[in-house]
């Protein structure tokens, strides 16, 4: 089925802990899904590897589809992360699908500004996500077609990876040199102890993967992270 949309729906308001569904348990999907939406997520990232940009294979357009619906029932949006070689040319697919937000890697394509206007006329929020040797003056190029920044705080490719504490002074940077209406995105390494830290540093936006769907209780894990982060 496509879904299409005139204007792209806006972020929810405020710092938004975003549960990437990398790590959940893919046999019960839905279940997980809304068991965050449950507890309050309205957020939820959507991690896209192709076997080239990035070594591992997950997920695409197919299993958006199973459940951007239920997402957007709950007055959610579906953040998608592209860890692809040659985004431009999967946008339509990924917006067809029910992406709200669809963010590409700055290193993947030497064609920036194109895709991210492929993602505006898509109708979704367009993102710009950057690897940790990339500097963040590159997003001050494209700044007019930017609706948010992804800063990894990891190497982009497996959950579970420990947060990498000199990303948190780009995020520092990206506030400092963006206008406000851009969102800064954290991914990778986020749990109670360094929401915080990213929060303080500008970040907007938390993606946690492992934290919430390694827990016993992805809902109360989602919690301590959105308690810890709101004490910043
Ligand atoms: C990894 C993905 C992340 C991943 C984060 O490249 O982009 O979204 O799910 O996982 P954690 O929260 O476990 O670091
Ligand atoms: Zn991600």
């Amino acid at each position: 089925m496509v879904r299409s949309r005139a204007v792209a729906a806006d972020y929810p308001h405020g710092v938004q802990v975003a549960p990437s569904i990398l790590s959940a348990d893919f046999g019960r999907l839905g279940a997980q899904v809304q068991t965050v939406l449950d507890a309050g997520a309205r957020v939820i990232h959507f991690d896209v590897m192709d076997g080239h940009f990035v070594p591992p294979i997950t997920i695409g357009p197919l299993v958006l589809e199973g459940i951007a619906d239920q997402v957007h029932a709950a007055g959610g949006i579906v953040d998608v992360h592209l860890m692809i070689e040659k985004p431009a040319g999967q946008i339509a697919d990924f917006a067809s699908a029910g992406a709200d937000s669809i963010t590409f890697h700055y290193e993947a394509t030497p064609h920036v500004h194109y895709a991210l206007t492929k993602v505006k006329e898509a109708g979704c929020r367009a993102g710009l996500a950057i690897n940790l040797s990339t500097p963040v003056e590159v997003a001050s190029l494209v700044v007019d077609e930017l609706d948010l920044v992804l800063c990894m705080t990891i190497n982009p490719g497996w959950g579970g990876q420990k947060l990498v504490p000199s990303s948190l002074n780009k995020v520092g940077q990206l506030r400092s040199l963006l206008p406000d209406r851009i969102a800064i995105e954290v991914d990778g390494g986020i749990d109670p102890s360094t929401a915080p830290r990213a929060v303080s540093a500008g970040a907007r936006f938390l993606v946690a993967g492992s934290y919430v769907f390694g827990h016993d209780d992805p809902a109360a894990a989602f919690n301590e992270i959105v308690s810890a982060a709101s004490a910043a």
